[in-house]
């Protein structure tokens, strides 16, 4: 899964090609597989894949994607209560369905933003909510331009410094990726390249020599009216990617203490890894 963390990117632009009948069943049999899994949080989420031309004939309506994905033709997303930690959730487990995609060479884009939401409505309870969907389909050569003019816009390549997202033993002390690193710091690469919405890379980590504390540097302003916490999603991305890197190494690890808090402003308590 490191291989795929490293290597997957947004894909905008699909071949014309109709995603396989054994790719189709690939991302059914992920979702399925992935039916009772729950995030740090305690959380579950209800999948579901859908064929867009399909689900827009036999419901009036249109999912409203075009303008962000070319070709985009297969779906998956999943339901989940509307709260800032099963938002965490939500990122979490998502991020490990696009992994296993990444792995088998399928394309993703986590679309957070731009869809219409409402399209969906009929699948959801009150109190719940499909923070975000993903196409599934094989990259195209050719890019169209407006997937080139956004990747260009919002910087989809560059991430932050390593010292501006991440901390030695307190907020005060950036961590110097050239020096002497803690153990842990090898996961923060994984954190580093994750994707974040808008590409705003909110996720801060504070290491000492077991521990890994998580915090939201929130984006002023950013997003308000979507409905939900889309910066809560990169949270889980985040803890995701690190605790995959954990895993491959076989290091054991819980994580700790839920309960938000914020020591700044602007800096919101997420969660510990502790490491044994
Ligand atoms: C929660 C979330 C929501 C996103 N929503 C959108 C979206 O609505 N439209 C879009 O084009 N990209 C969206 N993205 C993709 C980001 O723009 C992308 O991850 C970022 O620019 C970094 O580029 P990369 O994924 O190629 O590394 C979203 C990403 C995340 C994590």
């Amino acid at each position: 899964m490191i291989d795929s963390i490293l290597k997957r990117k947004s894909i905008r632009t699909f071949d014309k090609q109709l995603l396989s009948e054994k790719d189709r069943n690939l991302v059914k049999e992920i979702t399925a597989r992935m039916k009772n899994d729950v995030g740090p949080f305690g959380n579950s989420v209800k999948w579901f894949v859908f064929d867009v031309e399909q689900y827009e004939k036999e419901k009036a309506v249109k999912l409203g994607t075009y303008g962000t994905v070319k070709n985009g033709q297969f779906f998956f997303g999943g339901i989940i209560k509307n709260t800032f930690e099963a938002m965490m959730d939500y990122g979490y487990l998502f991020e490990k369905i696009i992994l296993e995609l990444t792995h088998h060479n399928l394309g993703t884009l986590w679309i957070g933003g731009m869809f219409n939401r409402n399209a969906l409505d009929e699948m959801i309870l009150p109190g719940e909510i499909v923070p975000a969907i993903s196409p599934v389909g094989y990259t195209s050569e050719y890019r169209s331009l407006r997937d080139r003019l956004t990747r260009t816009a919002i910087k989809g390549n560059q991430r932050k410094a390593f010292s501006t997202l991440f901390f030695d033993n307190d907020l005060d002390h950036p961590l110097d990726e050239s020096k002497n690193l803690l153990p842990l710091a090898k996961y923060l690469k994984l954190v580093q390249v994750a994707p974040s919405a808008s590409n705003k890379q909110p996720w801060r980590v504070v290491l000492n020599d077991n521990q890994a504390d998580f915090y939201l540097e929130r984006t002023p302003n950013y997003a308000k009216s979507l409905g939900f916490d889309i910066q809560a999603i990169d949270m889980g991305i985040a803890l995701c990617h690190f605790c995959i890197g954990l895993d491959e190494d076989y290091v054991s690890y819980e994580i700790t203490n839920n309960k938000a808090t914020y020591i700044a402003d602007s800096f919101q308590f997420i969660a510990g890894v502790l490491t044994k």
